[in-house]
């Protein structure tokens, strides 16, 4: 596959502005388009704000910010594209007016990747005179920091544009999940449509402040799920016996607080109690400052979880080619055959100094 060196952003909002300025620290010539005329000296003023962040990133490439490049329409912005992250707003006909003007000045390699959080790549694709182009590529905020992207493609998709997608994003540091059917929300999203369901209606039912649910997260199960999924860590805590002797222990628990959760209605009164709890809890202006907060422990967080890998996986001792740059063991090795997304690795830089 070619390098693609060249990628366009369609729109700069919270999720575009994330990935412009990752792919502007990986090193990419990065093109974008957004119509608000307010769009640029946000983006600027939003990369200079997570700069110092992206260089902590073993992706970084030693580029300056402010190199972000505007088209002054979408065709302009897409024009010789290797890459096309779309996000735009969540709404079919918008995105659809979009791919309807660009989709005849595309290169004929060029992919785009669709940020949807909820719309479903069938959906996307009727737009398309050649759907074969267009995957789901959808991330977690802010996609600068957090490493998962949901990939998906289906029998319109054409042959290699999933793994090809994949091997780009495996390139800036990304950790993929390949989707084998289209579900609303992808499984990221479900999951936490799933756990923000019962908050809402545990702080309905008044049985906490919206403020302590959250903590019952941050301070409880959010901080194990940062290292392991629920399924793994369910297998932990079954002692001997693993997950077989969990599900027995504890499977008739689950089936009757699963009998007893809640299925709030999103009205007035919802929306009433979230955001009054939230107020209650933290000043409702200072989303920046609440935004550098969450960053800084999320790079934290990121930088733990390498250095625990390597030393787990590895010991110091082993080469560190055997392990990715988002810190999980680097497949090529372990399956070298069956694996496509695997990249040559490149190791945190700064973290497997206090290794070595
Ligand atoms: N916000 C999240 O947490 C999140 C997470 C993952 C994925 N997403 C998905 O990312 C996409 C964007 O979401 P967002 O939260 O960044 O929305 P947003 O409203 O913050 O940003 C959308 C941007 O697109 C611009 N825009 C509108 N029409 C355009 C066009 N024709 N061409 C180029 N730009 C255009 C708008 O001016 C705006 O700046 C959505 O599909 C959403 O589902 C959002």
């Amino acid at each position: 596959m070619k390098k693609l060196g060249h990628v366009a952003v369609l729109g700069t909002g919270v999720i575009g502005a994330s990935w412009a300025a990752l792919f502007l620290a990986a090193g990419k010539r990065v093109v974008v388009h957004d119509p608000d005329n307010r769009s640029m000296d946000r983006l600027n003023a939003f990369v200079a704000r997570v700069w110092p962040d992206l260089r902590e990133l073993d992706i970084f490439s030693s580029r300056t910010p402010g190199k972000i490049e505007f088209g002054g329409s979408a065709v302009e912005a897409v024009e010789g594209a290797d890459f096309i992250q779309e996000s735009v707003p969540e709404k079919l006909e918008v995105k659809h007016r979009l791919y309807a003007e660009i989709e005849p000045y595309l290169g004929q390699e060029t992919v785009l990747a669709s940020s949807a959080s909820g719309l479903m790549l069938s959906e996307l694709q009727e737009a398309w005179t050649d759907p074969s182009r267009i995957v789901l590529g959808h991330p977690f905020n802010p996609p600068h920091l957090i490493p998962l992207v949901e990939v998906f493609g289906n029998e319109r998709t054409g042959k290699g544009v999933v793994e090809a997608t994949e091997t780009f994003y495996a390139s800036i540091g990304k950790t993929t999940i390949r989707l084998r059917r289209e579900v609303p929300g992808h499984i990221a999203n479900r999951m936490q449509a799933a756990i923000w369901r019962e908050a809402i209606h545990l702080a309905r039912e008044g049985v906490a402040s919206v403020e302590d649910i959250d903590r019952a997260i941050s301070a409880g199960p959010g901080l194990r799920w940062a290292v392991m999924g629920p399924t793994t860590l369910f297998h932990l805590a079954g002692g001997e016996g693993g997950i077989g002797e969990f599900c027995n222990r504890y499977g008739p628990s689950f089936q009757r607080w699963w009998k007893d959760l809640g299925n709030p209605e999103f009205d007035d009164e919802t929306k009433r109690i979230v955001v009054e709890g939230l107020q209650a809890a933290r000043n409702p202006n200072a989303i920046e400052e609440l935004a550098d907060e969450r960053d800084r422990k999320l790079l934290a967080t990121l930088s733990e979880r390498r250095v625990t890998r390597i030393q787990v996986r590895c010991g110091p001792r082993n080469h560190p080619h055997r392990i990715l740059h988002d810190g999980t063991a680097n497949p090529m090795l372990l399956h070298p055959p069956e694996h496509p997304a695997a990249t040559p690795p490149k190791l945190a830089k700064l973290k497997m100094r206090a290794l070595l």
